[in-house]
């Protein structure tokens, strides 16, 4: 089972994937934690490319062609493997992100968009997708307090409004694979609602 957790900047993503690899590990699944961009050698020379140097100037093409790079990678070389192995695999981040982000946050065509990734991944998409909603200036400050602003946290808040929106429609259209928290309630309340829909689910895929 591939599942992915998606959202604007801040809403606690990697703690919940966290507590939730601790849960599925106790009931004896094997799990593969992973994260976009990055996750691969390859991948994460592309992180440093498109989030660590601030003054670098990225066109969005060139930043979705990238990230996309980066997901090829991370597919071919960690995520179908551990699948085939009959492993949980959780991803930070996937595709959804560069929907939401280059789409409709940087005004990229997303029929474009959809093309590549479909390339990018060879057409694998998350069986279950938690979208961590919640307001980008709450996110932001979360984000800020923990002095990781990177060069797509600086960008203005208009743009991680309309990011917000991107997954909210994306959420919206797929309905049977998106599960969309409210990313302002407490880390525990949250991991309680992800470890019932993703137990709920594993018992009805098997
Ligand atoms: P991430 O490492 O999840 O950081 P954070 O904890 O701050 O959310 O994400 C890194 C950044 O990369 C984030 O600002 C979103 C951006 N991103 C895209 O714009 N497009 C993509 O396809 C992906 C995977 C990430």
């Amino acid at each position: 089972m591939f599942i992915t957790f998606e959202g604007p900047e801040g809403g606690g993503k990697s703690t919940q994937i966290k507590l939730l690899s601790e849960v599925l590990q106790t009931l004896g699944h094997q799990i593969t934690q992973t994260r976009e961009p990055g996750g691969t050698v390859t991948g994460n020379k592309i992180r440093q490319i498109v989030l660590e140097d601030v003054e670098l100037h990225i066109e969005p093409l060139t930043e979705f062609l990238l990230y996309s790079a980066s997901r090829a990678q991370l597919v071919r070389e960690v995520i179908r493997p551990a699948l085939q192995e009959g492993h949980v695999v959780l991803c930070d981040r996937y595709f959804d992100s560069s929907l939401a982000y280059q789409g409709f946050g940087r005004g990229l065509d997303l029929r474009f968009l959809q093309d590549v990734t479909w390339e990018a991944t060879g057409g694998l998409r998350p069986h279950l997708t938690f979208l961590l909603d919640l307001q980008p200036r709450i996110g932001l400050e979360r984000a800020a307090s923990r002095g990781q602003f990177d060069r797509l946290e600086q960008a203005d808040l208009q743009f991680h409004e309309r990011v917000r929106e991107g997954f909210l429609n994306l959420a919206a259209a797929e309905p049977e694979r998106f599960y969309v928290i409210d990313a302002t309630r407490s880390a525990e309340a949250i991991h309680q609602e992800i470890v019932q829909v993703v137990k709920s689910t594993l018992i009805f895929k098997h």
